[in-house]
């Protein structure tokens, strides 16, 4: 018979929301715990999605007796320290991207996971998705031969709140860690590690990146040319330039409903995808699928490739002189 796994989240937010609605479309998922700053918002939240536990202070739900896995929906800067928690308390643990302020703090979680031999993965939903499951294959059958560059941009208008999430600097706010971490992710699952990281940022007045502009280059040549914005709406695209053709992510491209590969008779062939969810259900199944296995680390996005996109992160910060407050420099 089919397990049905146990959830905690923590930090009660809008992406707490969106996944807690994908969690209840899953046959074998439940949502036993929900932990938040406010009882309040904790009791609320449980009674809308039926939770049985509602805690008041996120230590709370460390004292919870039925959890399998908790998913970590805090800002930036907390997540690394939710994460040592819950693993600590013996659980396994999905966090959010970014998956820590930076490489040093993301080696710590990576390694008490290990150490303590729970699994530990980063919520990059993006790969979990059927439209980057289906690209892989199409690249890997050579449909647009090898990639000579990678382009990809992210960009909306944030509603300007200098205490908010996006542009407070104590919760890692920023263009680069809330959605320059996509187009990144993307050059670097396409590309590897680049040789040379070039960047641009326009700070703000709460000392974050609003806008951030990176070029890199690789050992043989290769390139990729990402962009991300907090200020301006912009196509929020992805292509893959390959010497036999082009894929083309359409807008909104981490979170596509299809793409189209253009070969070299220049025909747009397309690829359309359909979900029922908000499209956190995948990683999610990721999850259960990597437990009911006895897996410590997913295979699709595993902690190694984690760590190279902090890794990556940091070196893109270095180009910009952009560092958080009270952060060790790495
Ligand atoms: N995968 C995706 O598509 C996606 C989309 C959006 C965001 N994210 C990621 O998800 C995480 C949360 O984003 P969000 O948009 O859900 O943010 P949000 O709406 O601001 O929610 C974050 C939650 O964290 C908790 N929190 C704890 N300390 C906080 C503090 N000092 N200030 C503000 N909130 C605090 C709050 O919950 P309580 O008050 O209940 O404790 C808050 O509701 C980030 O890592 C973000 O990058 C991912």
């Amino acid at each position: 018979m089919q397990k049905t796994y146990n959830w905690g989240i923590i930090g009660l937010g809008k992406i707490a929301r969106l996944f807690a609605e994908d969690l209840a479309k899953l046959d074998n998922a439940r949502l036993s715990a929900v932990a938040s700053r406010s009882q309040e918002r904790a009791d609320a939240f449980a009674k809308e999605f039926g939770a049985a536990h509602a805690y008041g202070s996120y230590e709370a739900m460390m004292e919870c007796p039925e959890l399998d896995v908790v998913y970590i929906a805090t800002p930036h800067s907390l997540h690394h320290e939710n994460t040592l928690m819950c693993l600590n308390a013996g659980f396994s643990v999905l966090c959010e991207k970014a998956f820590a302020l930076n490489a040093r703090q993301a080696e710590e979680m990576v390694n008490l996971a290990r150490s303590r031999g729970l699994f530990l993965m980063e919520a990059l939903w993006t790969r979990f998705l059927p439209t980057t499951t289906k690209a892989l294959e199409l690249i890997q059958a050579d449909t647009i031969g090898r990639i000579q560059s990678v382009k990809a941009d992210f960009g909306f208008k944030a509603p300007y709140d200098a205490e908010s999430r996006l542009f407070n600097p104590a919760l890692a706010g920023g263009a680069l860690l809330d959605i320059g971490l996509y187009p990144v992710f993307l050059a670097y699952l396409m590309l590897g590690e680049p040789q040379e990281v070039h960047a641009a940022a326009r700070i703000g007045a709460t000392q974050v990146d609003e806008e951030i502009g990176m070029l890199f280059s690789y050992a043989d040549g290769r390139m990729a040319h990402l962009h991300a914005t907090l200020r301006a709406h912009t196509k929020t695209e992805a292509f893959l330039y390959g010497d036999k053709g082009t894929l083309h992510w359409h807008t909104r491209w981490h979170e596509p409903s299809n793409f189209s590969i253009i070969g070299e008779d220049g025909r747009p062939h397309n690829h359309y995808f359909e979900w029922a969810t908000n499209g956190y259900s995948f990683e999610a199944q990721e999850v259960m699928r990597c437990l009911a296995e006895g897996r410590t680390e997913s295979e699709l996005w595993p902690l190694d490739k984690t760590l190279g996109l902090m890794r990556l992160l940091d070196r893109v910060r270095r180009e910009v002189g952009l560092v958080y407050p009270g952060e060790v420099e790495g």
